[in-house]
């Protein structure tokens, strides 16, 4: 068309009007096609981006018994802040050794002793972390070697680490000297892995005299920690003793010895912990609970 309304310019040197308004009328319907067309194409990607949005997941209530003042939450629920995070572990010295923290506030602090183990103490980590809960870990100095990935978990957790000896010797027996270099091995093993050092010791058995004691405290600046519940995991009374002996016993201020060495101590620890919650009790380190101690 261009070329016929071209030439027939050239050659006569005029456009005749009815050139002119065919060549309206063309370049109009050519436009108003093109502009169909890209509507077309725009309008059929959005349909085709609406069908693939997938659609909306269904929210299941979150049920919990009315009477508990402990509700659990969904594990898809966002994670609650700790509440126990914000609490110093600033402990003010004074004493060589302790069983319970202050009785007027609702903080208990939760010990295991003896471990890493490698089944167990990645199982018993699994269920405070699901709970939000922090504890304490007596560890053993040679464990910690073998271990140090489980170490380095219960650190990077927001749990902390207690001294449990070397490979758990009945201090009793040993010398002040002796003492102090097994202690000092335990620590040394704990900060190489982990970057930090245990601020409390526990002695194997709960054995170490009075004198050992002040020794140990004047000596590393750590105090023995011992407990006021114990229930008796060791001997395995199976779990839900445990777990009843655990709750039944615990009051505020408590610490509470326990064993994630072994496996049915571990085995009672989600109805210990729950029972634990539903009774109002906060869980916080044995350093948080002796900085809450003198106030
Ligand atoms: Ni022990």
């Amino acid at each position: 068309m261009n070329g016929t309304f071209w030439r027939e310019k050239l050659r006569t040197g005029v456009t005749s009007p009815l050139h002119w308004v065919s060549m309206i009328v063309m370049r109009f319907f050519t436009s108003a096609f093109t502009t169909f067309v890209l509507f077309l194409s725009v309008t059929s990607c959005g349909f085709l981006k609406k069908e693939k949005v997938p659609p909306a997941p269904v929210s299941v209530p979150v049920t919990a018994p009315k009477t508990s003042s402990y509700t659990p939450r969904s594990l898809n629920a966002a994670p609650l802040r700790n509440p126990n995070v914000a609490l110093s572990g600033a402990f003010q010295g004074g004493e060589a050794s302790h069983s319970f923290g202050n009785r007027s506030k609702p903080y208990i602090a939760m010990t295991f002793d003896d471990g890493p183990h490698p089944v167990h103490t990645p199982r018993l980590l699994d269920m405070l972390k699901r709970r939000n809960i922090r504890a304490t870990f007596y560890v053993i100095g040679h464990k910690v070697e073998r271990y140090p990935h489980i170490i380095r978990r219960i650190v990077a957790e927001g749990h902390e680490i207690g001294n449990h000896t070397w490979k758990h010797d009945n201090l009793t027996k040993l010398s002040n000297a002796q003492i102090i270099a097994d202690l000092q091995r335990s620590t040394n093993a704990i900060a190489k892995v982990t970057g930090v050092r245990p601020r409390t010791m526990r002695p194997p058995y709960g054995a170490l005299y009075g004198a050992q004691r002040q020794m140990v405290y004047n000596r590393l600046g750590m105090p023995s920690i011992l407990w006021d519940v114990d229930p008796q995991d060791w001997k395995r009374p199976g779990p839900s003793v445990v777990s009843s002996r655990i709750v039944n016993g615990t009051k505020p201020g408590s610490i509470v010895l326990a064993h994630d060495l072994h496996g049915p101590t571990v085995d009672a620890m989600p109805a210990a912990l729950d029972g634990l919650l539903r009774k109002g009790h906060q869980f916080v380190t044995v350093s948080q609970l002796l900085a809450q101690k003198g106030q």
